[in-house]
This record gives structure tokens, sequence and C-alpha cells, in this order.
């Protein structure tokens, strides 16, 4: 169990200023709508183009690709590519790239500026177009996969396993459990700078609407927590995890972990919580049973910490 465990064992409430009463939100998932149907909805409606036509790597993720170059040279897979951030890096790399984003705007942007790669509408609740083994490595940056809950997260990491070829490379990001406790409310987001504050007022309304909508469906255990953050004016839930958890959990879905960095780039070792640091990066790689011929890996135990590159 993660050190900070207590800390997060934070009743939904305690994040909620809004006051609100069980919401629209909260009956849309008692009708059964998963939080990945919730997340899905925001992202599919579009609008958010301009916010990630950036080149920008974060030190994290240039670390991850460089050391993984090798791993990113064949048929490399994208999800939520967006605009296309970090999908102009691995264009360099790969021999084949594919994006794929639920939001059409994304999707056609990426088509007219990245003429090199193709690019598709698709959702990675369903991956069932794409065949087994037929992507070397998969990139899903900038926690995507946090939009998910715990059981589409088994599945889609499950999917990932077979859309894999054996050894290929998982890269992806995900919001630090140790950092929950630092996530703000609308209120508490206020600056006491008065310029900043009167320009932070005009969104405020919005904010709060957002966080009405969603506070009471966040969830807090030792494993992981559902977050309503400041995210797109507090529209989405994220799912948060530690390191360790999610080497676990990785393991679970036959992954290795190969390593975990802070956004910083810097190694984050089993144990550490890098407390302050919002999302962590992760390159795992496809484990398979011993019958697949790969003694190595099959004997590679969760808590195998050394790095192949
Ligand atoms: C945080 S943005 C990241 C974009 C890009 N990867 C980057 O790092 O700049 C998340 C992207 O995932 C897409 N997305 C959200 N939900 C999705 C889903 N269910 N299936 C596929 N893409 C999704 C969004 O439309 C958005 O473009």
């Amino acid at each position: 169990m993660s050190s900070y465990a207590s800390r997060v064992d934070t009743p939904a409430h305690a994040l909620d200023d809004s006051g609100g009463a069980p919401t629209a939100s909260r009956a849309a998932l008692g009708r059964g709508a998963s939080l990945g149907e919730l997340n899905s909805a925001v992202w599919r409606r579009g609008g958010y183009l301009a916010d990630y036509v950036g080149q920008h790597l974060r030190d994290g993720e240039s670390v991850l690709l460089a050391r993984h170059r090798d791993a990113l040279a064949g048929r490399v897979l994208e999800l939520g590519c967006g605009g296309g951030r970090i999908t102009r890096h691995l264009i360099g790399t790969a021999a084949e790239l594919h994006g794929v984003d639920i939001a059409s705007d994304m999707v056609e942007h990426c088509r007219r500026t990245l003429p090199s790669a193709t690019f598709g509408e698709g959702d990675i609740r369903d991956l069932s177009p794409f065949a087994s083994a037929g992507a070397d490595a998969i990139v899903a940056g900038n926690n995507l996969i946090d939009i998910l809950d715990d059981d589409e997260r088994g599945r889609f990491l499950d999917e990932v396993h077979r859309i894999l070829a054996p050894h290929g490379l998982l890269v992806f990001s995900s919001h630090n459990l140790a950092c929950v406790p630092l996530v703000k409310s609308p209120l508490q987001e206020l600056s006491y700078h008065p310029l900043v504050a009167a320009r932070q007022l005009a969104g405020l309304p919005r904010r709060l609407r957002g966080r009405r909508r969603l506070a009471l469906l966040q969830s807090f255990s030792s494993e992981y927590a559902i977050v309503n953050d400041n995210a797109h004016d507090y529209a989405l839930l994220h799912y948060y995890i530690s390191r360790d958890g999610q080497e676990r959990q990785l393991a679970a879905h036959d992954f290795r972990l190969l390593e975990c960095v802070d956004l910083a780039g810097t190694a984050v070792a089993p144990g550490e919580i890098a407390y302050g640091c919002h999302e962590l990066h992760y390159a795992a790689r496809r484990v398979d049973p011993p019958q697949d011929g790969d003694a190595a890996d099959a004997a590679a135990a969760p808590g195998d910490r050394s790095f192949a590159p």
C-alpha cells in the first residue's frame, strides 16, 4: 500500500465547494453511463483544438521518446493524438504512424498538417478495429487513459496488449495519486492578485457549474482516486494512480514496467511518490506467457526494475 494512502482517503464533499445536490451527471452514471462515457462526451463535442496544436514536449515525454527510439521506429499507433503535439515528434522516428482521436476537429487538423501520417476518428473504449499484433508501439500521451474508470482502464490495457506485437512498447502518462491533496477547487484557485482574480472571475461561473456537476462523483481509495480537477474548467473526472500502483496494474494486464519518470524526466524509483509532480510518464513492454518462447520476460517479476532500452 502506498505510504500516502491516508492522505487520499478524503471524502468527496471535502473537495466540493459547490454545495451541489445530486446532479444530472450522477443520474447519468446511475443509468449506467461510465466515467469514460462522461469524459468522452466532453471531448467528442470538440472545440479544444487551440489548446493542443503546440509542438512543445514535456521533459518527461522527451526523455521517454529518446530512450525508446528504437522501439518507436516501426508501426506506431498514437491514441488521443489531439492536434499532433506528440505526433510531430513520432513522425521523425516511426516507419508508419496512425493517429486516432475522438474529436473530428483534431483529426481534420492532423490530416491537414501532418500528411505523412494517417489519422482516423475513433474511441479508445472500442479498439476492436485494430488488428492483433498490428503495432510495434502504442503511445497514449497527456494522461489520456485517465478519462477511463478502473474497469475500462483494465479493458483498455487488455486491448493494447492484443494490438501490440510481442514485446511491443506502450508509452503513456497518468495523473499522480500523491498530488490529489494539491488539487484545488475553483474558489481555492482564485488569485490574491486583483488583476488576475478579476480575469479568473469571468470564468468562475462555468468552473463552478462543472464542479457542481461532478464533485459528488469523485472517489478515493488507497490504490487510485477519481478526481474532478481544473482541466477544461472542471469539465472532467480523472483517474489518479501512484507509480507503484501503476506498476501493479500493468503487471496484472501482462505488461512489464520499463521505467517511470516525472515531468522533468527524472527517474521515479519504486516506493517514491513524486509529491508535487501532477503527472508521471511510463514506458512498459508487453509480456507473454512462457509458451510464447520468451523465458526472459515471463521470468521477470513485476518488481524487476531493470531498464531495457
Ligand atoms: C489531453 S488531450 C491530448 C492531446 C495530445 N495527445 C497532446 O498530448 O497534446 C486528449 C486527447 O484525447 C482525445 N480523446 C478524449 N477521449 C477520447 C476517447 N474516448 N477516444 C479517443 N480519443 C479521445 C481528445 O479529443 C484529445 O484530443
